[in-house]
C-alpha cells in the first residue's frame, strides 16, 4: 500500500520549491527593509479565537475550519489565517506596551477546508505582515508599499491593486442597512437571502451573472463614508499616488473575513483565472477588543505564496521560473579510492562559501559528467587515479569545455578566484 498526501495539500519539491522559497524571501526582505520583526507563532489556536476574531458570519469560520478536540478536551483549530493569532501573540507577550506600532511578519502553512483547485488548497502557504497600534494612514500606505516592492522584486508585473474603504462602526451600519434594503427587493435564492441578513456585503462578491446583473445599481460603501473615514481614505489614496503605486478604486471590494474596517485592498493577477487574488489585507481596528484586548488599531496583509509561484510561472514559463540549486562546482571521483579526495575538496569549498556538490556511487565518467552538467555548476573538478598519484585536480569549465590540471593544494583557491572574476 502506498500513501498520498491528503486531498488539497500543496507540496513543493525541488526544483519548484526554490520558487516558493524565493517568493517568501522577497516578501521577508521587503519587510525587513521596512523594519518589521520576525514572529513565529502558533499553528493551532483555541477555536474561540477565530470565531471571535475572524467572525462567526465569515465562510472561513462557518465552513472551512479544521477544528478538533485534543486529548485534553481542548477545542482547537489549525490556523485558517494569521492575523487573529498574531494579535493574540502580540497581546500575550505585551508587545503593545512598548513602542507602537508593533511591526511584525510571519510565514508558514494555513489551513482551510475549501474545494481544491488550481491556486486553492486546503493546506497553503502565506506570508503575513501586521502593523499594530496606530491609526495613521501612512502605515496603511506603508504596508501596501512593502507588498508592492516585493512583487516588483520577483518580477511580477501583471498585477492590479484594488483599493476600497469599508468604513467604521459609525458609518458601516448605515450602509449595511441601505444595502440590505436594496438586496431584499431583488429576486434571489434562499441561501443568498439568508446571506443578506447575515453578511450582506458578501452578496456583492457573488460571481453568478444573474446575480451580478441585479447588483449594478447597488449602493456602495464609499458613498456612505463618514467624514473621518472619508478623510482617512483620501490620505491613503494621496500617499499611494505620491509613492508611484498605481491603484484601482474598487468600491465593491469585499474581504472574506469579518474584522475589516476602513482601508481594504487586494492584489489581483491577470493570468491566474478564478483564483486571481495573490494577496489582500486591510485595517482591523476592532480586532484586539473582539478577542478581549485593549483598543488597538491595526493593519496588515497576507499573500498566498502558492499563487505567487503560479504567477511567476505564468509570466516566465514554468521552465524559466525555477532557479534550481545554484550549484557552482561539481566534484567527479573516478575510481573507488578517489571519493575521499573529492569529498575533502567539496567540503573545503563549502567551508569557503562555494556551493559544491559531487557524484555519489560508482559512476562511469560519462554518467558523472552528465550529473555535473545537470547540476548547473560552472566547473567540474575531476579526480581519477592519475590525478591522485600526481597530486592534481582536473578542472573542466562546463561553459566552454576547457580543461586544466591544478595542484590539489591550490584547487580551492583556484576555483574561488575563477568564480569571483
Ligand atoms: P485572505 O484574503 O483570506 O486574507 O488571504 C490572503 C491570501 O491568501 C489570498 O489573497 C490568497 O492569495 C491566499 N489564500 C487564501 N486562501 C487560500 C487557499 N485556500 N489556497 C491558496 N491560497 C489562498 C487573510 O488571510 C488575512 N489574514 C490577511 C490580512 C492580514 N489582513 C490583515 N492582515
Amino acid at each position: 500500500m502506498s500513501f498520498q498526501a491528503p486531498k488539497g495539500v500543496s507540496e513543493y519539491v525541488p526544483p519548484r520549491s526554490a520558487t516558493l522559497e524565493a517568493a517568501r524571501e522577497a516578501f521577508a526582505g521587503s519587510a525587513r527593509l521596512a523594519c518589521y520583526g520576525y514572529l513565529e507563532t502558533a499553528v493551532f489556536e483555541d477555536t474561540a479565537l477565530f470565531v471571535r476574531g475572524v467572525g462567526e458570519s465569515s465562510d472561513v469560520v462557518r465552513k472551512e475550519m479544521y477544528s478538533f478536540e485534543d486529548r485534553g478536551g481542548r477545542e482547537l483549530t489549525l490556523r485558517p489565517e494569521f492575523t487573529a493569532g498574531v494579535v493574540r501573540s502580540v497581546l500575550e507577550h505585551n508587545l503593545h506596551k512598548g513602542a507602537l506600532p508593533v511591526k511584525v511578519w510571519t510565514a508558514g502553512p494555513a489551513f482551510r477546508y475549501e474545494r481544491p483547485q488550481s491556486g486553492r488548497y486546503r493546506q497553503f502557504y502565506q506570508f503575513d505582515l501586521e502593523a499594530i497600534g496606530t491609526e495613521d494612514p501612512a502605515v496603511d500606505a506603508e504596508t501596501i508599499a512593502v507588498a508592492w516592492d516585493a512583487y516588483a522584486a520577483l518580477g511580477i508585473t501583471r498585477l492590479t491593486l484594488l483599493l476600497n474603504s469599508l468604513g467604521d462602526k459609525v458609518c458601516r451600519p448605515v450602509y449595511r442597512e441601505a444595502l440590505q434594503k436594496f438586496l431584499r427587493a431583488l429576486d434571489l435564492d434562499a441561501e443568498t437571502r439568508e446571506r443578506i441578513e447575515l453578511n450582506p456585503l458578501r452578496v456583492l462578491d457573488d460571481k453568478r451573472p444573474q446575480v451580478r446583473a441585479q447588483l449594478a445599481n447597488a449602493p456602495v460603501m464609499t458613498d456612505y463614508l463618514c467624514e473621518a473615514c472619508a478623510a482617512h481614505h483620501e490620505v491613503v489614496r494621496g500617499l499611494l499616488t505620491g509613492l508611484g503605486i498605481p491603484f484601482t478604486d474598487a468600491p465593491r471590494l469585499v474581504r472574506g473575513l469579518d474584522y475589516y474596517n476602513r482601508t481594504t485592498y487586494e492584489f489581483d493577477h491577470a493570468l491566474l483565472g478564478a483564483q486571481s487574488g495573490v494577496g489582500g489585507g486591510g485595517r482591523y481596528d476592532g480586532l484586539s477588543e473582539d478577542i478581549g484586548g485593549p483598543p488597538l488599531p491595526g493593519i496588515g496583509f497576507a499573500v498566498g505564496l502558492d499563487r505567487i509561484v503560479l504567477a511567476i510561472e505564468s509570466e516566465r514559463g514554468a521552465a524559466a521560473a525555477h532557479p534550481g540549486t545554484g550549484c557552482q562546482v561539481f566534484g567527479v571521483p573516478l575510481g573507488e579510492r578517489t571519493h575521499r579526495d573529492v569529498l575533502t575538496l567539496v567540503t573545503a569549498l563549502r567551508r569557503a562559501g562555494v556551493r559544491a556538490d559531487m557524484a555519489f556511487g560508482t559512476r562511469a565518467l560519462k554518467g558523472a559528467m552528465r550529473a555535473a552538467d545537470h547540476s548547473g555548476a560552472r566547473y567540474a573538478a575531476l579526480i581519477g587515479e592519475a590525478e591522485r598519484s600526481h597530486g592534481t585536480v582536473r578542472m573542466k569549465d562546463l561553459e566552454n569545455g576547457e580543461q586544466r590540471d591544478v595542484p590539489a593544494s591550490e584547487a580551492t583557491a583556484w576555483l574561488i578566484e575563477r568564480l569571483s572574476s
